[in-house]
Parts: structure tokens; C-alpha cells; sequence
């Protein structure tokens, strides 16, 4: 295994923007070069750990703070720890930063636009939401603040898979991360 600080690397963005897709395939690239790496997942917590909690500002608050208490139990054991939660606000990516500890804590943007998010709709959600049958959903009837200053954007809309990991790794690299 290759030894390194472990570290968080946090995808935010909207639902179907791409996170755990370029998360997993991140995961695959350090894994197949002997990182320790980690993968949680929004999705993946909400069925367990979190499974009691909704998408009010509230709960996804509670979401983050467990994930990211979550997340931090593996940066102490020197995982580089692959996080991907939507985490909407300013605030709530703060708090995440806070628990890790700011130098373990990599934000990367995934900027796909609502456009696009909806037009994939991965699981039919937009759908739903636009019907009125799903409430407080992100981009739709609940908010989604653009981070300020994230470490990485990645832009999907206009480049594949492949390039979109060699522009991560690029980055962490820049960043002495890896
Ligand atoms: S977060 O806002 O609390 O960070 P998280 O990333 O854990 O969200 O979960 C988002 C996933 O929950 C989405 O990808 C989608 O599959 C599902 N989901 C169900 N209802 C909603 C909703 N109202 N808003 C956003 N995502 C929802």
C-alpha cells in the first residue's frame, strides 16, 4: 500500500450531476495504484446510518454531521476517504470541512447545470419533483448554493470520464495531496 495522509476529497452537486459515478472511477484509479481508498456515498448512508432522516435543511444537516463523522474515522486511519453528498449549503459543506479538519478536506464542485441533471435524471426524481409528488427537492423547490471557492470544478457537460479523473489527479497533485 502506498502511505499517505488521509484525506477527504468531497463531491457536492445536484442529484444526477455525476458524483458517485466520478467518484467510484476516482476510488478504481487509487485503488488499482495501491491507495487506501474509501467510498461513501449519500445514497449508500440513507439506506443505514441514516435511514431515519429526510431532506428538510434539518435532516440533511444530521445527514452530513454523521457522514462526516463518518468520513473522519477513516481520514484518522489514513484513508483517502471519497465522500459524495449532494450537502446544498454554504453551511452545511462548512461543517463538513470543520469535523475533517480544513488541510483534509478537498471540496470538488461537480458543476453540472440543473439542464442537463434533469434531462439525465438518473433515478426519475426530477420527474417526480416537477409532478409535485416529491417535495423539498434540491434544484427543483430546495435550494443548492454554488460553493464559492471549491478546491476542484469538474465540468461534465463537457468532458468524458477519463479526462474528468486525470483532471482530479492532476489537481491533487498541485494540492501535495497524493
Ligand atoms: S444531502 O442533501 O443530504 O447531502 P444526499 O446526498 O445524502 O443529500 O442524498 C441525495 C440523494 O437522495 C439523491 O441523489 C436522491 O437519490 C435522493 N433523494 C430523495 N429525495 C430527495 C430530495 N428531496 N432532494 C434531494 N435528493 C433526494
Amino acid at each position: 500500500m502506498i502511505k499517505t495522509n488521509g484525506f477527504a476529497i468531497w463531491f457536492t452537486g445536484l442529484s444526477s450531476s455525476g458524483k458517485t459515478t466520478i467518484g467510484l472511477a476516482l476510488e478504481k484509479y487509487l485503488a488499482e495504484r495501491k491507495y487506501n481508498v474509501k467510498v461513501i456515498d449519500g445514497d449508500v448512508l440513507r439506506d443505514g446510518l441514516n435511514k431515519n432522516l429526510g431532506f428538510s435543511i434539518e435532516d440533511r444537516n444530521e445527514n452530513i454531521r454523521r457522514s462526516a463523522e463518518v468520513a473522519k474515522l477513516f481520514v484518522e486511519s489514513g484513508f483517502i476517504c471519497i465522500c459524495s453528498f449532494i450537502s446544498p449549503t454554504h453551511a452545511i459543506r462548512a461543517m463538513a470541512k470543520e469535523i475533517m479538519g480544513a488541510e483534509n478536506f478537498v471540496e470538488v464542485f461537480v458543476s453540472t447545470s440543473l439542464a442537463i441533471c434533469e434531462q439525465r435524471d438518473v433515478k426519475g426524481l426530477y420527474k417526480k419533483a416537477r409532478a409535485g409528488e416529491l417535495k423539498d427537492f434540491t434544484g427543483i423547490d430546495s435550494p443548492y448554493e454554488i460553493p464559492l471557492q471549491p478546491d476542484i470544478i469538474v465540468e461534465t457537460n463537457t468532458h468524458e470520464l477519463g479526462e474528468e479523473i486525470e483532471f482530479i489527479i492532476k489537481k491533487l497533485k498541485e494540492l501535495n495531496k497524493i
